[in-house]
């Protein structure tokens, strides 16, 4: 089993909130992450695939056809966006970076399976002394 990984970038805005409770309780809990006119990030987000090596080719995928499905799967929906309202995958849930991590998950494992490799990890950087992990489970 071998394991390679793409980095891409976003640039997007968010909200996290509930919107069954008060301004006041979403600032407590999710401090300046609820601001009720938004902030930004600059999301990195690492996809990391498993799989064989093709003896044809060396490779395990090709990295231009790992980063072109997530650019059309994944970063063209959420760049220079905001996540609460303009992404469909996102739409009603809270926008931690768990739950980010979880829905491009699901954006990915089927295109994934297509270029003849697994899903592994999907890793979220949404500050640099914080990040998220999902291993599908
Ligand atoms: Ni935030």
């Amino acid at each position: 089993m071998i394991y390679i990984t793409r980095r891409e970038r976003f640039s997007a805005a968010h909200r996290m909130f509930r919107e069954d409770w008060t301004d006041e309780k979403n600032q407590d809990l999710y401090g300046n992450c609820s601001n009720p006119n938004w902030h930004g990030h600059n999301y990195e987000l690492f996809v990391t695939v498993k799989g064989s090596i093709n003896p044809e080719t060396g490779y395990l995928v090709n990295l231009k056809d790992l980063s072109r499905l997530l650019q059309n799967a994944v970063i063209e929906k959420m760049d220079h966006k905001n996540l609460n309202i303009e992404v469909d995958f996102l739409k009603g849930k809270i926008l931690t970076s768990e739950n980010i991590a979880i829905a491009i998950w699901h954006e990915l494992n089927f295109g994934i399976q297509s270029l003849g490799a697994e899903l592994h990890c999907v890793k979220i950087i949404e500050t640099e002394n914080n990040y998220v992990e999902y291993f599908g489970n």
